[in-house]
């Protein structure tokens, strides 16, 4: 249908004066004595064009004025008030009309009623902005990566071999209810793969294998957690970005984190300016301040072990105890984060029980070269670590977790043929999107998401 987007209505002067046709959905109806007005969307861009109609012409309005119809209007795109454009509407046709029970009035619905409605609560301001913001985050996470020479690889969604060892994969299987079955074994065996299959959490150990053939690639695809955590941060399925450079050592792990979340920050700040400033109105005063205060200074690094004399030293009352050994929860990450150092920071070398069997074990032998990087008002967006690169010590490691080498046997290999000092980390999209809109729930960052007993 020939038409002009509301964007370009908005940002090309020359057409001041035309004659212009736009369609959209009606955000608002007003009816006077001699006029009529609707505010029209077009999911383009953030801002509502007025369309004016002059009831003496005749035009035909009547139908169009429900919230949610979806009309054409052609008209005169003129300069209205407060040194912006209207349309002076010539004829009015709709497309889809609306009944009354459309749910989405004019008033701001909670977050919490739009979840009600995934299929619909794209069309609110909110989501509109959400969804635009993380368009352009990922398109700068490509830019930045592609920019610096890095090679954007696939690695497989379903496979047989859980990365995080933390027995969280779904299961992907074509077989039902099989009494027959003797074993485990038994049952796997007659499967789709012939042997047990899962739903990646982590594109990593792949992505190793890539990046000792190409030296620098990416991932971006989704990871899934059969997690039991009901909490604002956490998805059953996420978008998940993770680097893996071969010669990469801790240091250079934190050095591209930071290099990349203040690219991917600036980019938005630049592209998004009425989005940003709607989240700075809407979800969190002082958000764009927060930011370009968080771009411009260097990120903290701190060691754990400091991290929990801070913890221990603070006079806080966590819910969690906090003692060397345990796993930091987001309540002691953001008081890291927001009290001690007030900005974002990495904590590294975490003790080696709480981590996975893949990162490189320190000469302490009591810790390992992780990293996670923690944000005021969310807590950790990035986990990552220098990779164990010795054939020895990784079998070990998995020996003492209680793992099978054999799902391992072509990732192990990766150790005796021409092994490297080689690292990387992952970045949970969803988490990014939070921290950079000031959105607080990990359900209003993704249009439909996937959480333990919700998949709408
Ligand atoms: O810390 P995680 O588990 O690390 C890994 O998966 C590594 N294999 C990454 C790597 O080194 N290549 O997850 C990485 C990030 C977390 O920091 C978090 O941002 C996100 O993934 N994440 C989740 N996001 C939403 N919902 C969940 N259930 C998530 N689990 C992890």
């Amino acid at each position: 249908m020939k038409h002009t987007d509301i964007r370009d209505i908005f940002s090309d002067a020359a057409l001041v004066g035309q004659e212009v046709t736009v369609c959209g959905w009606v955000r608002t109806a007003r009816n006077s004595k001699t006029m009529a007005f609707l505010a029209l969307n077009d999911g383009t861009t953030l801002p509502h064009l007025q369309i004016v109609i002059d009831k003496s012409t005749g035009i035909a309005f009547e139908d169009a004025m429900h919230l949610g119809a979806s009309v054409k209007v052609t008209g005169t795109l003129v300069a209205g008030q407060n040194g912006g454009v209207e349309v002076n509407a010539a004829s009015i046709t709709v497309l889809g009309s609306c009944p009354a029970e459309y749910p989405l009035q004019k008033k701001r619905h909670t977050l919490e009623f739009l979840r009600t409605m995934p299929h619909l609560r794209g069309r609110t301001n909110t989501f509109n902005a959400v969804l635009r913001v993380r368009s352009v985050l990922a398109s700068a996470i490509h830019q930045y990566f592609q920019s610096k020479g890095y090679v954007y690889v696939n690695t497989p969604l379903i496979t047989g071999s859980d990365c995080e060892g933390a027995g969280e994969m779904f299961q992907v299987t074509t077989q039902g209810f099989a009494p027959d079955c003797k074993s485990a074994e038994d049952y796997y065996a007659g499967d789709f793969f012939g042997q047990r299959a899962g739903l990646s959490v982590s594109g990593q150990l792949e992505g190793e294998m890539a990046a000792m053939a190409l030296g620098k690639i990416y991932t971006f695809g989704p990871s899934f957690r059969a997690e039991n955590s009901n909490t604002p941060k956490h998805l059953a399925e996420f978008w998940h970005i993770e680097p893996e450079v071969a010669f990469m050592e801790l240091p250079d792990v934190i050095e591209l984190a930071e290099d990349m979340v203040k690219y991917v920050i600036r980019t938005v700040l630049d592209t998004c300016k009425e989005e940003m400033a709607f989240f700075d109105a809407h979800f969190e005063k002082g958000l764009i301040d927060r930011l370009e205060e968080l771009i411009s200074h260097d990120f903290a690094v701190c060691e754990y072990t400091e991290a929990i004399r801070l913890l221990k030293g603070s006079g806080e009352d966590f819910q969690y105890p906090v003692e060397w050994g345990c796993d930091l929860q987001t309540e002691h990450e953001r008081y890291i984060a927001e009290k001690v150092f007030k900005k974002a920071v990495f904590v590294t070398n975490y003790p080696k029980e709480i981590k996975s069997f893949y990162m490189k074990q320190n000469a302490d032998g009591k810790t390992v070269a992780a990293v996670d990087l923690l944000v005021p008002g969310v807590g950790e967006i990035i986990g990552g670590s220098e990779r164990e690169a010795d054939y020895d010590k990784l079998v070990a490691a998995m020996h003492e977790r209680g793992m099978a080498l054999e799902p391992y046997a072509d990732y192990l290999d990766l150790r005796r043929y021409g092994s490297v000092p080689h690292g990387g980390f992952g970045l949970g999209f969803e988490r990014l999107i939070m921290y950079v809109t000031g959105v607080q729930n990990i359900r209003d960052v993704t249009l439909f998401p996937r959480t333990v007993g919700s998949i709408r």
